[in-house]
């Protein structure tokens, strides 16, 4: 696969909503496609890699409204998390950007107005759900109530997570506002349509022309055959988002603007450089390739490609497709410990394991990704560390302690040993162009083999004592081999590669730098590429991430006393007896870092102080607890929380939210005494 000319390559990966952690499964779109991204680069192509924060919609407004802040405060906030979770995982983006930009708002407007002026917007009234409390429309997952279908209670609006049945929301029964309880009555309000059906033919022949997986490619075949429907583009106020030209209280729907947040953020990578945006989003000459997950297939292979089409934008060259991920075989669970956030990631573990394993399992296809943490471990260890890492630490301390660093020169029999090593270039890269990432690693490992058995052979370590020559001819060969593997590896691990770049004073490698060899060249010290993992980390990072469903980021608190959980299991007095409630006076009130639903009280009983965590957060500032007197369960066990020991409960009531209120007591209660 020998390339004549720089290709011109924009890649994006989907964008992360504002509202939400980077968590591993969000990582592996981001890592596969900077794989993909740096492997371009080291082959000498013009490729960017550009994304940025989805901003807008119901669940960011909501979410800021509970927090007390400004939508655009959370997406600040988030930007900067974002970012730097993405950095620590060495995904390095040309451009990271936002939605919530004027970039965004221009190119939303211009592709609105192109579609518009070429017929393709309808408008017409639209009966929905309105709640009369919160004042707005309520989105499907705004709603919940009792699946139609098989009767099971507490469903979203759309769809029944018990039986799986799709459905209108005006069938739901006993529906219910998720923000504030009521139940909504129905509204008519005028929405604009994207007219898909008017891009059939040109949408079925993007389609079958290769730009998708086979699979995918079939799958979306059928859904040609029901007919293809008006696509609903705005939203009615209160929304956060960009309104829609002429419109006072309208506007685009998010996922509108989300995928021109792709032109947008490209935008402001020529901003930023002085490159031309045209010879991207204008240029057939230029490859634009989409990473997503396949739960957002439809909307990038159908609408975003009519949108582009008909706004006389260039569109994908390939949408590559990956599968969700799971861990030991299940799908990510709080209460398992297994939905492990970036950031608690980054506490425990070195973030090149995560980039190798996933790169391991990743084929082209969009098959799901199963993280088995006992394959992890031994995966990282036995063959990352056991066998690549192994082959630098076997060849440079010896080079650097015996020969003064000083490299010989290459036998015959140490070329026969890197030929087969230096033809692999074109397969290896064969499988990282066509993001079978597993293939390439597959085939490394393979050729480390090989050199692990050459050094084994020639016992350099022996050799040494009777015949310096052969030993330095092994090293020599062997530091080749390491050079060689890294060139392959640069893609997935752009750190360790890093490393052995400095140990042998050499240039960033690229791709072609595997026709060359090193001879007679001067090492530096070692120093250690990466270490073991251990097991015990491991735990401790999936302790860290089992969540309290009750205290801390538990399903979203319920709404309202009406969707009350069922009362518990019957006790009896003895039991109940057992339980020592004391009055207990709030000292100190505190809140607690990256926990947005606990406060740290600490409490006097009455000469003995406690420390108490409480998920009341959302329903109290701190300082107005000062003081205040409530009813604590006092003979309850010390538990470890994620955010320290909790020495205690207090009794509060409500349905969760803001809406949870702390049992007080008058203020002649003396702190400690018995609650009766
Ligand atoms: O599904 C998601 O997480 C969306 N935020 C992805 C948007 S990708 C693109 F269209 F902007
Ligand atoms: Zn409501």
């Amino acid at each position: 696969m020998k390339e004549s000319k720089a290709r011109q390559i924009l890649v994006t990966a989907a964008l992360p909503y504002a509202n939400g952690s980077i968590h591993i499964g969000h990582l592996v779109e981001y890592i596969q496609t900077d794989i993909w991204v740096r492997f371009q680069k080291m082959r000498g192509n013009d490729c960017i890699y550009c994304c940025a924060d989805d901003t807008h919609g119901t669940p960011i407004m909501i979410r800021a409204r509970s927090e007390g802040i400004k939508p655009e405060q959370l997406i600040e906030r988030m930007h900067e998390e974002h970012r730097s979770d993405f950095d620590a995982f060495d995904v390095a983006f040309d451009s990271y950007y936002s939605t919530h930009s004027d970039e965004n708002r221009q190119f939303s407007e211009l592709i609105y107005s192109r579609l518009k002026d070429g017929g393709h917007i309808d408008s017409r009234d639209v009966e929905q759900a309105y709640c009369e409390h919160d004042e707005m429309f309520l989105p499907d997952r705004f709603i919940r109530g009792t699946c139609p279908k098989c009767g099971v209670e507490d469903q979203y609006g759309d769809s029944c997570e018990s039986c799986h049945a799709t459905y209108n929301t005006v069938d739901l029964k006993d529906a219910r506002c998720s923000v504030c309880g009521n139940s909504p009555v129905r509204r008519s309000s005028r929405h604009f349509f994207f007219k898909l059906a008017d891009f059939t033919e040109q949408l079925k022949e993007w389609i079958g022309g290769g730009h998708v997986h086979e699979q995918i490619q079939n799958k979306l075949m059928e859904w040609f055959e029901q007919g293809l429907r008006d696509w609903d583009i705005s939203r009615d106020a209160p929304y956060f988002g960009f309104l829609i030209p002429g419109e006072t209280d309208k506007y685009f729907y998010v996922w509108l603007d989300a995928p021109i947040g792709y032109i947008a953020s490209t935008k402001n990578y020529c901003n930023q450089t002085g490159r031309n945006f045209e010879d991207y989003w204008c240029n057939p000459d230029c490859e634009i390739y989409h990473f997503i997950g396949k739960d957002i297939t439809y909307f990038h292979a159908l609408f975003w490609p009519a949108m582009l089409m008909g706004s006389n934008f260039n569109t994908p060259k390939r949408i590559f497709i990956h599968g969700f991920l799971t861990v030991n075989g299940k799908k990510m669970s709080k209460s398992r410990g297994t939905f492990v956030n970036a950031a608690t990631y980054l506490k425990h573990l070195d973030p090149q394991y995560l980039r190798y394993y996933y790169a391991c399992k990743l084929g082209s296809g969009p098959e799901d990704i199963d993280l088995s943490l006992e394959d992890f471990v031994n995966r990282v260890n036995s063959d990352l560390v056991g066998k690549l890492a192994n082959l630098a630490s076997r060849s440079v301390p010896m080079l650097v302690k015996k020969f003064n660093g000083g490299m010989g020169q290459l036998s015959d029999e140490a070329r026969e040993l890197l030929g087969p090593l230096q033809q692999a270039a074109d397969e290896v890269a064969f499988d990282y162009e066509s993001c079978n990432y597993a293939s390439a690693v597959r085939r490394i490992t393979g050729l480390a083999d090989q050199v692990n058995r050459y050094v084994d052979q020639r016992k350099p370590w022996s050799a040494i004592k009777e015949d310096t020559g052969h030993a330095l001819e092994t090293i020599t060969a062997t530091v080749n081999a390491v050079r060689l593997l890294t060139i392959y590896l640069k893609p997935v691990l752009p750190g360790f590669a890093a490393k052995i770049e400095a140990i042998l004073q050499i240039e960033p490698l690229h791709w072609k730098d595997s026709e060359k060899m090193l001879e007679n060249c001067v090492v530096s010290p070692f120093e250690r590429l990466i270490e073991r993992v251990d097991p015990k980390k491991v735990e401790a990072m999936i302790e860290e991430s089992k969540e309290d469903q009750q205290q801390e980021q538990g399903e979203p608190a319920k709404a309202s006393p009406l969707d009350a959980e069922p009362i518990a299991e019957q006790i009896n007095f003895d039991d109940f007896m057992k339980v020592d409630l004391r009055v207990a006076q709030v000292t100190k009130a505190e809140l607690v870092e990256g926990a947005d639903k606990l406060l740290r009280l600490e409490l006097d009983l009455g000469g003995e102080s406690r420390t108490v965590l409480a998920g009341i957060r959302q329903a109290y500032e701190p300082e107005e607890l000062i003081g205040k007197k409530m009813v604590m369960a006092a003979n309850l066990a010390p538990r470890k929380m994620k955010f320290g020991v909790s020495e205690g409960m207090i009794l509060a009531a409500g349905p969760g939210g803001k809406d949870v209120f702390a049992l007080t007591v008058d203020d002649g209660a003396e702190p400690g005494s018995r609650v009766h």
